[in-house]
């Protein structure tokens, strides 16, 4: 067996923490019945303890185990047999057995069953639930790879286990089950529309382009994902306001290869900014892969600003554009109007 998942079973079992890969983002995992062992999570990713983490399982056995789940079978089996293992996170109500730090004290717990291979083998090895947020510092760009974790992370967590970089590359979604309506509380790749056809019953999807407050989910903070170097959003096919906005050094992301750009390469320079793009095509899910890591690669290359164009809100975009909203939401009143809607 590779010697780096050895290490991490190895770590897991005796109370550590390591980072893993899942299908949407790194994780940075620990036994979630070990409240030592959660308690260290906290410290490395300087997170609030009012920010409950997620607990992942292996299958739906585990599941039950771990939360009330008689009280929304009929969801819970729709949800899972369509999606899981997948980026579907359910919130529930929660079984005593789960440790409060891991749930922030609230009744509920929010369960995911990730379909990455490796975590797989790893919940399989060490036999108990991982809690695993983001990898990343509380705050900052998520990561899906193995470099963006070492960036942050490498110093304070001695095991990380290279999974290849994420498929989806954005977080897995989150849906409350508990409430009489079901709600989306982090669009992700499986859209509000695909949780409604799949459980049958109308959604509310806290996600359609605005960034909601909302006390069911406290870690959904206004400001998150968010590079150091100042991010600022334009409208989807328009152009970066640079004369006014700015006159230093310049990044500018659009999601797909721009046509003034039709021979050269992303990190060109045209007219005194350097262009980038997250998908030669404008392919949803290519912009997902890859924004995350062009925005911390760019965080770390000496710019003074780095324009970013908006997805197209529909499908996948939505999730885009709460990422970026969020990211760009610290330099710009304007944009923090917009998320506190
Ligand atoms: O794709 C993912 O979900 C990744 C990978 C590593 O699995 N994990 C992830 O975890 O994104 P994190 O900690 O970065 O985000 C977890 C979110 C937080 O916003 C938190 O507020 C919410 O899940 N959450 C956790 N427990 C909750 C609960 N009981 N009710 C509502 N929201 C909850
Ligand atoms: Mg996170």
């Amino acid at each position: 067996m590779d010697s780096t998942i050895v290490a991490a079973v190895e770590k897991l079992k005796s109370g550590g923490v390591v980072v893993l890969p899942t299908e949407t983002v790194y994780g940075l995992a620990a036994n979630a019945l070990d409240s030592d062992a959660v308690e260290k999570i906290f410290k490395i990713k300087g997170r609030p303890h009012s920010d409950p983490l997620i607990l992942h399982v292996l299958n739906k056995e585990w599941l039950q185990r771990f939360s009330e789940y008689k009280a929304y079978a009929n969801r819970v089996d729709k949800i899972v047999e369509k999606f899981w293992p997948g980026p579907v996170t359910v919130v529930l109500q929660k079984k005593n057995i789960i440790p409060d730090c891991v749930t922030s004290n609230l009744s509920t717990v929010a369960i995911r069953c990730p379909r990455h291979e490796i975590f797989r083998k790893i919940l399989k090895l060490v036999n108990f639930p991982l809690a695993a947020p983001s990898a990343n510092p509380f705050g900052y760009v998520s990561p899906t790879s193995v470099d963006q974790v070492k960036q942050t992370l490498g110093d304070l967590v001695n095991v990380i286990v290279d999974g290849g970089k994420c498929d989806i590359g954005l977080e897995s979604t989150i849906v409350d089950l508990t409430s009489e309506t079901v709600k989306v509380l982090r669009p992700g790749a499986i859209t509000a529309q695909k949780i409604s056809d799949a459980i049958d019953e109308p959604v509310i999807d806290y996600s359609s382009g605005v960034v909601s407050v909302n006390p069911k989910c406290p870690g959904q903070l206004k400001q998150h994902y968010c590079t150091n170097t100042k991010l600022v959003l334009f409208e989807h096919g328009g152009q970066p306001d640079i004369l006014t906005e700015f006159s230093g050094k310049a990044a500018v992301i659009f999601n797909k290869r721009p046509l003034d750009c039709a021979d050269g390469i992303s990190g060109e320079n045209v007219q005194g900014k350097d262009v980038f793009w997250f998908s030669e095509t404008g392919d949803r899910y290519e912009i997902a892969r890859n924004m995350f890591g062009l925005l911390q690669n760019l965080d770390n290359s000496g710019y003074d600003v780095i324009f970013c164009e908006k997805p197209e809100i529909h499908g996948l975009g939505v999730a885009i554009n709460d990422r970026l909203l969020r990211a760009a939401a610290k330099f710009s009143s304007k944009q923090n109007e917009q998320a506190s809607i």
